[in-house]
This record gives structure tokens, sequence and C-alpha cells, in this order.
């Protein structure tokens, strides 16, 4: 039996953004309205604990009511053919929607809650009831999004790496490449793979490798993609 070529792919906010979710840095981006500092930050989280979850909350129901796009349809699709893991630096929850089964969340999920004192108590946050001030974790703490905030660790960097050290093709979709580790992966993609960059627009970035720039939205570009993956 063929062993399955393994793609892995690294997709950020622009992959969401044809379900209508704000990217961060493009123009009217999230941190163009926000102070990440006030909302995204443990400093933000221990002096206004209510205008995190406002930011947090206000990200959430958009992510219920958006739905996955062709973009994510079409990775999940993949998984018919080739052994694809998904790495996303996205909270949302689209990849999983759209039907992909190897997704890994290098920053939390919107979709979660933990306690504010045992990372490892994670639990669902309830059905358009996003987590509120008195939401309390089984040891009593206040419960906070499941999000990776400026300045604290990654802790599925590790894994991250690992799985971006057997790429085949390594696909990065939708992302500005200005968010250390995530950024990073692609240095742990071997000199044997293939690098693609999906995004409209040019990769500011420095990436030290030979790639090639699809330079369309990620609906267009993934299938494109998907066209080259059968030449
Ligand atoms: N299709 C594909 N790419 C797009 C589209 C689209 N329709 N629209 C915009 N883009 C591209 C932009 O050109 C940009 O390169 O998506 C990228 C979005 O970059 P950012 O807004 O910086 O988002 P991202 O790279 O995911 O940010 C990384 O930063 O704020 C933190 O934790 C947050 O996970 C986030 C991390």
């Amino acid at each position: 039996m063929k062993k399955k070529k393994k793609i892995v792919v690294l997709s950020g906010a622009g992959i969401s953004a044809e379900s209508g979710l704000s990217t961060f840095r493009d123009n009217n981006g999230l941190w163009e309205n926000y102070n990440v500092y006030e909302v995204a930050t443990p400093e933000a989280w221990h002096n206004n604990p209510q205008m995190v979850l406002d930011f947090y909350k206000k990200r959430y129901e958009q992510v219920v009511y958006a739905q996955p796009n062709a973009a994510h349809y079409a990775l999940a699709n993949l998984e018919k053919d080739f052994d694809i893991q998904i790495i996303t630096q996205n909270i949302d929850d689209l990849h999983e929607r759209a039907g992909s089964s190897n997704v890994l969340h290098l920053h939390g999920k919107i979709t979660k809650a933990r306690s504010s004192v045992n990372p490892n108590i994670i639990i669902d946050v309830e059905k358009e009831n996003y987590i509120k001030i008195g939401d309390k974790c089984p040891l009593g703490s206040q419960l906070r999004p499941h999000v990776v905030w400026f300045g604290e660790a990654v802790p599925e960097m590790t894994n991250a790496a690992k799985i971006a050290s057997d790429a085949d093709i390594f696909l990065v979709v939708g992302t500005s490449l200005n968010v250390y580790p995530a950024a990073g992966l692609l240095d742990f993609a071997p000199d044997s793979a293939q690098i693609i960059l999906i995004d409209p627009n040019e990769i500011a970035s420095p990436v030290n490798r030979s790639y090639i720039h699809i330079k369309e939205k990620a609906t267009t570009g993934v299938a494109k993609f998907i066209e080259m993956l059968k030449n």
C-alpha cells in the first residue's frame, strides 16, 4: 500500500476571512479596533476581566454564526487521499465543522473555557452562553477563555513542530507569519518539503526558504493548490 503524502497546513485568520471573521492585521483588523494589551494579555485579565470577556464574547458570537468556507471544506476533503494535519492559529472551530479530523489549535479555542488556576481543567463554553464573571471552575476559580494570550506559553508548539518535521508538503494559508513561535513552524519543515503560501497579499515576513506563493484568497487559492496536487 503506497504511503499517503503528508500535507501539513498552518492556517491563520485569513482562512476564516471569507467566513466573515475579522483578521488581526488587515485594514480594519481586530488590532486596529482593540488594544491587544487591554483584551489579550494576562495583565488585561488581572486588571479588567470583564473587558476581556466582552471581547471574547463578541468573537464567540461571530464564530457561532459563521460557516466554514470552501477553503475549510476543500482541506477537509483532502483527507481521502492524503495524510493531512491542520495546525491552526485560529481559535474558531471552522476546520472541525468543515470535517477536518486532525486539527491542532496552537492558540486555543473560543469554544472552550478553562480554570484560571489549573490549565488542565478545560470545559466547553455553554452554547450561546459565553463565560461570565462568577462562572467558576470545579476548584472555585473564575473561568477564563481557553486561548493563548500574548506573553503566555504555547503548550502545543512541541507537538506542532514534530508534525511539521514530517511534512512532504507544508501549506501556509491566511497568516501574516507575524507571531512567534507559530510563524517559526516553517523552519521545522524538512528541506525536502515543498512550501506553498496562499495569501492575496505580499508576505511581509521573511521566509528564508524557497516557496510557491499562490497570490489568491483562501477559497480560490486552496482550489488552485488542489489542482497542483493532481498534476
Ligand atoms: N484569504 C487568505 N488570506 C487572507 C485573506 C483571505 N480571504 N484575507 C486576508 N488574508 C491574509 C492577510 O493578507 C494576512 O497575511 O491573512 C493574513 C492574516 O494575518 P493576521 O491578521 O496577522 O492573522 P494571523 O497571521 O492569523 O495572526 C496570528 O496573531 O493576534 C495573534 O493570536 C492571534 O492567532 C493570531 C496570531
